[in-house]
């Protein structure tokens, strides 16, 4: 017999998205069921991107008075723009009135996830949905399988995929191959964490003759930092004098502090977006529904936007029988995920240097960058795309 759970949401995935939901929902009284295939230890651990706008942070300090992210994170109120040896700040104060604030996405989960164990939320670990079965269109149900592997299924009123960009949720919503729009560039970022102190107040996004790097920042003793590759490369393969010398030479201008790198990556780049992202009372959110290159940090940052509109169209759905909200959640989040999209392959189109890049392609893209950095309406543009535009409260 499988163990049968029944709840009114069930949640596939306990990242930023699926965990931000549970806690917004039970604001409202829905009680909801949160299960992932990993466990806690490995949520808490994985390395992501560290930047949150400012309407994340707002609603992160409103549901989680004791979150670290005002303590242990950092408000950052501009970023350099580097190219031809030269720094151009984008100042986000005075363009918008606006921050982010450097707060890596693992912290934001161990928040998330003592908060939620601690206010009692059902949180299953170790679990694996493998599909829906929506036989009866009203009572979906999850099919998944424990630690154990025994068989388990949640009968719910709602279904939500939150479960990452290798989403198992996305098919039964929009379709094998999730029926997308999809987008690969021709290269990728080589990320290190490494003990050393930080070398620039600021993040330095520096677009260089040899290609793209940024310099981010995790904590006074840690630094992240990436540079562009190709997308093959393999993150074992460069010594650790050859990726500071990498480093070094496409961030002219900065002498970078140097210490041992204790964590390397490569982080591939894609733009997705899933065909639909609600069927019936199945929905999509976050990586599950797009994905978008790391450039400008967008990811978590569109995850809780998509988690702010669902939360209230269930609510009315579910507490009210008003399904008005929930009909136009694809449609309200698309505009917002197009955005973001657009965002991220401007970023990195204009930061990157493309690999059979011409003399042609070089110079136009100086054109741009200037065209950003000496106009005041350019900078605006960027300030206000990367601190986040209003979320719908
Ligand atoms: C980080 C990642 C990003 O993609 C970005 O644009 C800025 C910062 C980070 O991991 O620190």
């Amino acid at each position: 017999m499988p163990q049968s759970i029944r709840t009114r949401v069930a949640i596939v995935g306990a990242g930023p998205a699926g965990l931000i939901l549970s806690h917004l929902l039970a604001e409202e009284g829905i009680e909801s069921v949160v299960i992932d295939r990993r466990t806690r230890a490995e949520i808490e651990s994985t390395i992501r991107a560290g930047i949150l706008e400012q309407g994340t942070v707002e609603l992160l300090t409103r549901i989680d008075p004791g979150t670290r992210v005002q303590t242990v994170g950092e408000r950052h109120d501009g970023i350099e723009l580097r190219f031809q040896g030269e720094g151009h700040r984008i100042d986000f104060q005075a363009l918008v009135g606006r921050s982010v604030w450097l707060y890596p996405q693992h912290e934001v989960l161990t928040d998330l996830l003592a908060l939620r164990a601690g206010a009692g939320q059902d949180l299953r670990f170790g679990v694996t949905a493998s599909g829906i079965d929506d036989t009866d269109p009203d009572q979906p149900r999850v099919i998944a399988t424990d630690s154990q592997g025994d068989n388990v299924v949640i009968d719910a009123d709602f279904v939500v995929g939150a479960d990452g960009s290798r989403s198992v949720m996305r098919s039964a919503v929009a379709g094998a191959s999730g029926n997308g729009v999809f987008r690969e560039y021709p290269f990728a970022w080589f990320g290190i964490l490494c003990d050393a102190p930080p070398s620039s107040d600021e993040l330095i996004y520096s677009n260089s003759d040899d290609g793209f790097a940024l310099i981010s920042q995790r904590s006074p003793q840690v630094q992240r930092m990436y540079f562009q590759c190709d997308p093959g490369m393999d993150a074992q393969a460069p010594s650790e004098a050859e990726i500071w010398a990498t480093l070094q030479a496409r961030v002219p201008g900065t002498s970078l502090k140097r210490g041992p790198v204790f964590q390397r990556d490569v982080l591939s780049f894609r733009s997705f977006v899933a065909g639909e992202l609600r069927r019936g009372r199945l929905a999509l959110v976050g990586d599950a529904a797009h994905t978008v290159p790391p450039t400008g940090a967008k990811g978590m940052n569109l995850a809780v936007a998509d988690v702010v509109l669902l939360a209230r169209a269930l609510h009315a759905l579910l507490r009210e029988d008003d399904s008005r909200l929930i009909d136009t959640y694809s449609e309200r989040a698309l505009r917002r995920i197009w955005k973001a999209q657009h965002f991220s392959w401007w970023m990195t189109g204009m930061l990157h240097t493309p690999p059979r890049g011409d003399d042609f392609d070089r110079r136009r893209q100086i054109g741009e960058l200037r065209s950003v950095v000496e106009s005041e309406a350019g900078r605006a543009y960027l300030a206000e795309a990367y601190t986040g535009w209003p979320l719908d409260v």
